[in-house]
C-alpha cells in the first residue's frame, strides 16, 4: 500500500540538474519530484531542454524528458488532444492541461508542479480518488422513468434542439479538476464541498430534459457544504483550460433550488 504523505516537516529542496548535450536553443524546465518509496523531501529537478528537437506543448517536453533524459519522471497523459483531462497540472502557477499549453507562450523558465492541494501519488500524479467519489455521489448518468420507458418499448428519448442546447458549456468538461484544485473553498473544505468540476457535472444532469430525477438531484445538493461553500470567487472559471464557466453553472443550480421552492 502506497503511503501518500510527505515526510514530517518536509520542504521542497533543490534537486538534480540535467545538462543538455548541445547548447542550442535551451530552455530550462523545473519539475516537482516526489517518490513515496523514498523517505526523502520533495525536490525540484531542472532539465535543460533542447527546444529545436521538442514538440510544441509542455506535455511534449515532459515526454521528451521521460524518453531521453530521465525515465523515472512520472505523469499522467493519454489523448494529447485536450479531451481526456489526464495531463492536468500546474504550469507556471496556473492549473492547465499540459497537452494544450504551448511552450512558446512561456517567456522564461518552465515550472511544473502537480495540481495543488491534492495528495500526490508520485511526481506530477495527484490522487483523485476522493474527487471521483464526490463525482459518483451526484449520480452522473441519465435516470429515466423506467416503468414508463419500458411501457413505451424502450423508445429513443427525443430532445428538441432547444433542450439539447441547455447542455452546452457543460458536456465539454473533461473532468481534469483544474477548476476544483484552484478553488480556495475546495482547498479548505474539500472533504465536504463538492467543488466546481463535480457541480458543473451535476448541472449537466439537472438541465437534461430526458432526466426524471431533477427534483431529487436539486434536493441532494441543497446543503450548506456540498453546494453553498461556493462564494463566487471565480478562480475555477479563470483556470478552466476548456473555457467553461463552472461558477455560472453553480449559480444556475442555486437559482434552480430557489425557483423550486
Ligand atoms: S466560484 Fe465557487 S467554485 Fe469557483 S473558485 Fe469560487 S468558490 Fe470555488
Ligand atoms: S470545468 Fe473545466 S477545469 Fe473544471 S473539470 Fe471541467 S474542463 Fe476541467
Ligand atoms: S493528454 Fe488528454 S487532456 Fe492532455
Amino acid at each position: 500500500m502506497v503511503e501518500l504523505s510527505l515526510p514530517q516537516n518536509s520542504k521542497v529542496v533543490k534537486g538534480k540538474h540535467y545538462k543538455a548535450e548541445n547548447n542550442n536553443n535551451i530552455k530550462l524546465m523545473h519539475v516537482y519530484r516526489w517518490d513515496p518509496d523514498k523517505n526523502d523531501n520533495p525536490r525540484i529537478d531542472t532539465y535543460e531542454l533542447e527546444i529545436n528537437s521538442c514538440g510544441p506543448k509542455v506535455l511534449d517536453a515532459l515526454i521528451k524528458i521521460k524518453n531521453e533524459i530521465d525515465t523515472t519522471l512520472t505523469f499522467r497523459r493519454s489523448c494529447r488532444e485536450g479531451v481526456c483531462g489526464s495531463c492536468a497540472m500546474n504550469i507556471n502557477g496556473i492549473n492547465t492541461l499540459a497537452c494544450l499549453k504551448p511552450i512558446n507562450e512561456i517567456k522564461k523558465d518552465i515550472w511544473v508542479y502537480p495540481l495543488p492541494h491534492m495528495k500526490i501519488i508520485k511526481d506530477l500524479v495527484p490522487d483523485l480518488s476522493e474527487a471521483y467519489k464526490q463525482f459518483e455521489s451526484i449520480k452522473p448518468w441519465l435516470q429515466l422513468d423506467e416503468e414508463k420507458h419500458q411501457k413505451n418499448n424502450n423508445v429513443e428519448q427525443i430532445q428538441s434542439k432547444e433542450e439539447r442546447a441547455k447542455l452546452d458549456e457543460s458536456w465539454e468538461c473533461v473532468m481534469c479538476f483544474c477548476c476544483t484544485t484552484s478553488c480556495p473553498s475546495y482547498w479548505w473544505n474539500g472533504d465536504q464541498y463538492l467543488g466546481p468540476a463535480t457541480l458543473l457535472q451535476a448541472s449537466r444532469w439537472i438541465n437534461d430534459s430526458r432526466d426524471k430525477k431533477r427534483e431529487d438531484r436539486l434536493m441532494s445538493l441543497e446543503d450548506s457544504f456540498k453546494l453553498y461553500r461556493c462564494h463566487s470567487i471565480m478562480n475555477c472559471t479563470s483556470s478552466c483550460p476548456k473555457g467553461l464557466n463552472p461558477a455560472k453553472a453553480i449559480a444556475g443550480i442555486k437559482k434552480a433550488i430557489v425557483q423550486k421552492k
